[in-house]
């Protein structure tokens, strides 16, 4: 859960540093599971930047969570070696059977589906990663079997 006497040091620990905006949303997601609403107005104050600035950093970059995740967090590669091997009717089919859009927790908080972009395994695509593992050549199959596994 969010802290903000914990938040504040992870703050002050990283204010000094090139790209500090960053660099401080990646450790509080790191120590929290996400980034909490109440650490972008602290981040901006260290910095000496505005709220929309910071706001706009966190939005831009696809691996900040808004919320804490699920017990599972599968990962589907949305970058386009994965798109052009048919990874847009997988990911299409996840969020079907999850019953969320990508980015997104199902209602019982056992899977976050996120969009990843490139995990490096181009050649046996599409891929997808649950819970840090990586899964390659996917097809409807496989694709169902994560996501049954992911619910467990
Ligand atoms: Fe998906 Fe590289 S594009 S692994």
């Amino acid at each position: 859960p969010w802290d903000e006497a914990r938040g504040a040091e992870i703050i002050a620990e990283h204010a000094a540093l090139e790209g500090a905006t960053l660099v401080i949303l990646h450790a509080l997601q790191e120590a929290f599971g996400y980034v909490p609403e109440p650490a972008i107005p602290m981040v901006a104050q260290a910095l000496n930047l505005s709220r929309a600035e910071v706001h706009g950093v966190f939005t831009f970059y696809h691996d900040f969570r808004k919320q804490p995740a699920g017990r599972h967090v599968l990962k589907l590669c949305r970058a386009e070696a994965c798109q052009a091997a048919g990874g847009d009717a997988l990911a299409a089919r996840a969020e079907a059977k999850l019953g969320v859009a990508l980015g997104n927790t199902t209602a019982d908080e056992r899977v976050t589906l996120e969009p990843i972009y490139c995990l490096g395994l181009c050649a046996t695509a599409p891929s997808a990663m649950l819970d840090g593992r990586v899964v390659g050549r996917l097809d409807e199959a496989r694709i169902d079997a994560l996501v049954a596994e992911a619910q467990r």
